[in-house]
């Protein structure tokens, strides 16, 4: 089996996405169906929605993508499916499926990780990108930095004590009536916004602690939206970018610090739902580049929910000879580095 082929389930939040991909990195068909519209009404993800929509929509969608590429499910030599950590209905859905059809095909099962698959998206997106990297991993429910030095090995150097950064960006948009989902909305208002403005929090910034911390800054935008009557959509522009700018600085000087602690990396990767923002990205590669260290990040797609990633993280594993039975359960909470303590406020959602 020289290019094996591996199908990948996604459904631990509010992405249904199947992917079809081969080891030498083809993206042979792919469907990913957001339900940001089943959502919207209610301002945030809700759970039994999801596990729903997940329900109603991942076998016509995997019998679509296996339409599409041509083959079957015996031309498919593994089937890896999300286990965890997220919203449990909807995970319980996605592995259910993979289990029964890597057991009616009589194909291996991979329960994958969903921060591993984030953690080694950027090896789908960049053949080059080797072990030991140093890896920001910013999502909605997690905002860690890890030292990666292979497949199944990660290292945590920092977590947040309080808020995920996505969950930052997400509530603070909320707040400031810009929609959802929060972050991206928030980003295209930060774009025409001045910066400088607000005189925002940069929590632990300089400090010896090496976590991250958002929930006082989020609580510092809610405090200045207050201040403002009748805001503006100048306003509210600027008040995105004072907080883009501040939760940026955030990110850049806790990473710097780890850059320290792990200087065995030979790349700085950011991967996670965050690390499509534009104005995050350049300032980490900046962050790289005077370091004298590879900047990788995924393209933009492959940062948010989808299922690629999770059948890449499948051919990893799967080419280490590392698969699983049909007993792998569904895990909310599923750390990478099950050493690392707990920390408080670490969120389930990935
Ligand atoms: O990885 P992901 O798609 O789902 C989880 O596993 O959490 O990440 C979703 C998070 C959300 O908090 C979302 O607001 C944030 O990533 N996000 C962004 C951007 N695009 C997605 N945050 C800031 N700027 C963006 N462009
Ligand atoms: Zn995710």
């Amino acid at each position: 089996m020289n290019n094996p082929l591996v199908l990948g389930i996604e459904s631990s939040c509010d992405e249904t996405a199947v992917a079809l991909v081969r080891a030498d990195r083809t993206i042979v068909a792919q469907r990913i169906a957001s339900q940001d519209d089943a959502h919207r009404p209610f301002g945030g993800v809700v759970p039994e929605l999801a596990a729903r929509a997940h329900a109603d929509r991942l076998a016509p969608m995997i019998a679509e993508v296996l339409t599409e590429a041509g083959v079957g499910l015996a031309d498919v030599d593994a089937i890896a499916g999300t286990a965890g950590p997220g919203l449990i209905g909807g995970v319980m859905v996605g592995l259910v499926t993979a289990k029964a059809l890597a057991y009616a095909a009589g194909k291996p099962l991979i329960a994958v990780n969903h921060l591993e698959g984030h953690a080694l998206s950027p090896r789908l997106a960049d053949a080059t990108l080797n072990f030991p990297y140093l890896l920001l991993l910013v999502s909605g429910g997690h905002c860690q930095l890890l030292g990666v030095t292979g497949v199944g090995q990660y290292r945590r150097l920092a977590t947040t004590i309080d808020d995920a950064v996505g969950e930052a960006f997400d509530k603070s948009a909320k707040l400031l009536g810009l929609g959802f989902p929060g972050g991206p909305a928030l980003e295209r208002a930060a774009r025409t916004g001045n910066a400088a403005r607000f005189a925002l929090p940069r929590p632990l910034v300089g400090s010896d602690d090496p976590h991250f911390s958002f929930a006082g800054l989020k609580s510092a935008v809610l405090r200045a939206r207050n201040g403002i009557t009748d805001a503006s959509p100048q306003d509210i522009a600027d008040l995105a970018a004072s907080f883009q700018q501040a939760a940026t600085d955030c990110l850049v000087d806790r990473t710097a610090r780890a850059i320290a602690a792990f200087p065995q990396a030979s790349a700085l990767v950011v991967a996670g739902g965050v690390a499509a923002n534009l104005a995050i990205r350049s300032a980490l590669a900046a962050l790289a580049g005077a370091h004298g260290l590879k900047f990788a990040a995924p393209p933009l797609w492959l940062c948010t929910d989808n299922a690629a990633m999770i059948a890449w993280a499948g051919i990893e594993r799967f080419q280490a000879g590392d698969v699983d039975d049909l007993h792998a359960p569904a895990r909310p909470r599923w750390p990478l580095d099950p050493s690392a303590e707990a920390a408080r406020g670490a969120g389930v959602k990935a």
